[in-house]
């Protein structure tokens, strides 16, 4: 089985990170989101995968990739020229896709299911379609599937505003090719993208059969800050142990689940895990965690940071208060005015926040 994994679309929900980068290469636990879809679908037993990219952010996914690749696996790119939908990237990817059956993952997506066993159900009860669903607070975020009273699945709405059903479509599909056929048979939508969503909906009305499984373990669709922390705390939870590879000084203590990467010194400092200490940082005088993130090569000085994603290169000196809650793109500095005590200085990109007290 191959896997299709659409990297490509506009990330505007994360801006301004997303001005940089694709939102897909977003590090969570100094991890891009998209090695984590690649990794599951790897576990998963694919070896054949299919990368929808778009032409601003595509080279940069091939770089990303290349540090993932292994070597019985075949990655092939395929460019959309714009971001005209899901069914769209399934449409121009058919070429590569030819009559097999395929997974489908959405790759800003993270979540924690067994997609070996997803795919063995798929391949021998000879489904049409099956789709990963979740119970969700908010419904009218996603495409949203109504089931019957025996869990078939009637209906399938993109973004409904007055939601019939809890259960938000997952971004993990899989297909025969059946659904070339019904692609075919869609029009844009009110946001003028070719739906998957609708896409199933009309495999339905075709009698086909289209299965659906409830997902009960974690399910983040990283879009925006909130989302990007609260995956950044379930992952670092989840997966991160007790590793020093780095320097630590006796005045430091570091405590619960602390991975300080190679190169990284940490001096007099309190760490509390789940805490990931990136490549060649250094930490001094500072309170760092819990749930906290700093990527490689960042400098943070007598400061207190908790609940936070810090990328690469980041700079942080002499803060009075705590940082929490915090998500920094690469390079940001925060450092203490050397010349007022009374008055803030800012250089913020487009779309960039501040909370002062
Ligand atoms: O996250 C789950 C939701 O994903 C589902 O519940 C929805 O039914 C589904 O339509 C989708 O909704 P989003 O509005 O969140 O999709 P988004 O535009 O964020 O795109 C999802 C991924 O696909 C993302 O990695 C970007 C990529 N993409 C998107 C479009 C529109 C492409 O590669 N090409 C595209 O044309």
């Amino acid at each position: 089985m191959k896997a299709l994994i659409l990297a490509g679309g506009k990330g505007t929900r994360l801006r301004p990170l997303t001005y940089a980068m694709a939102k897909q290469l977003v590090p969570v636990a100094n991890k891009p989101i998209l090695h984590y879809a690649m990794d599951g679908l790897y576990q998963g037993g694919i070896r054949d995968f299919g990368i929808i990219i778009s032409p601003e952010t595509g080279e940069a996914i091939k770089q990303s990739l290349q540090g993932w690749k292994k070597d019985d696996v075949r990655l092939t790119f395929i460019l959309q020229d714009e971001p005209a939908g899901l069914a769209h990237a399934v449409k121009i990817a058919k070429p590569y896709l030819e009559d097999e059956d395929f997974i489908m993952y959405l790759g800003d997506n993270l979540i924690n299911a067994d997609l070996g066993s997803h795919i063995a159900e798929f391949k021998a009860k000879g489904f049409d379609a099956s789709i990963l669903l979740k119970q969700v607070p908010n419904p009218s975020s996603f495409g949203v599937a109504e089931l019957d009273e025996t869990g078939q699945v009637m209906r399938l709405v993109e973004k409904p505003k007055d939601p019939k059903s809890d259960l938000a479509l997952v971004g993990v599909y899989l297909f025969t090719h059946r659904i070339f056929d019904a692609i075919d048979r869609i029009k844009p939508s009110w946001r003028g993208e070719l739906e998957i969503t609708d896409a199933i909906q009309r495999l339905i009305e075709d009698s086909s059969v289209v299965h659906s499984r409830v997902h009960t373990g974690w399910w983040l669709d990283t879009g925006k800050k909130d989302d990007l922390l609260a995956a950044n705390t379930i992952v670092l939870g989840d997966y991160m142990n007790y590793e020093v590879a780095g320097e630590v000084d006796a005045a430091s203590s570091l405590q619960g689940d602390v991975h300080v990467e190679a190169g990284a010194v940490v001096r007099n400092s309190r760490i509390q895990g789940p805490v990931m200490i990136g490549k060649g940082c250094l930490i001094e005088n500072a309170v760092i965690g819990p749930y906290t993130s700093i990527g490689d090569g960042c400098a943070l000085k007598e400061c207190s940071v908790e609940n936070s994603v810090i990328l690469e290169g980041c700079h942080i000196e002499a803060v009075p208060g705590r940082i929490e809650e915090s998500l920094l793109g690469k390079g940001c500095r925060i450092i203490k005015s050397p010349v007022s005590q009374e008055s803030h200085k800012f250089l913020l990109a487009d779309h960039s926040e501040i909370q002062v007290i």
